[in-house]
């Protein structure tokens, strides 16, 4: 019987202020992990909500950061090649077998926090190639 393994303690990292995130846009921050190591993460604000990711597309790694969108319907939108994933669950929008690892957001008195607990793997796995 495979046995589910443990979910990890929430390592919480500060990202900056909420209100100075700029609506459907995409910021890159730098946080450490709980070995001191850099990670960076992409964060887009919607609404009332932020959304955090590893800031680094799958297909060629270009840090969604850079030159990254947000659509009308709220799917982030890489600006190197436009692979798009819904901000939700990290899921392509168009191959089901590619998802981003999202990271948990919260707000803490204005504060935004992300939770690194389950930060990238070292070295990062190989990227996507589909053309
Ligand atoms: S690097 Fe992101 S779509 Fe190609």
């Amino acid at each position: 019987m495979a046995q589910t393994p443990p979910t990890p303690d929430p390592l919480w990292r500060a990202a900056g202020a909420f209100a100075a995130l700029p609506e459907d846009e995409v910021i890159g921050v730098e946080l450490a992990d709980a070995d001191g190591r850099p990670v960076k993460v992409a964060l887009i604000r919607r609404g009332a909500a932020v959304h955090a990711v590893h800031d680094r597309c799958p297909h060629r790694g270009a840090p969604f950061s850079d030159l990254g969108l947000i659509d009308e319907d709220g799917t982030l939108l890489c600006g190197w090649h436009y692979w798009g994933f819904r901000l939700a669950d990290g899921q392509h929008t168009q191959v089901a077998s590619i998802k981003l690892c999202v990271l948990p957001t919260r707000v803490v008195d204005g504060a935004v926090q992300v939770d690194l607990s389950r930060p990238p793997p070292y070295p990062p796995p190989a990227l996507v190639s589909l053309d």
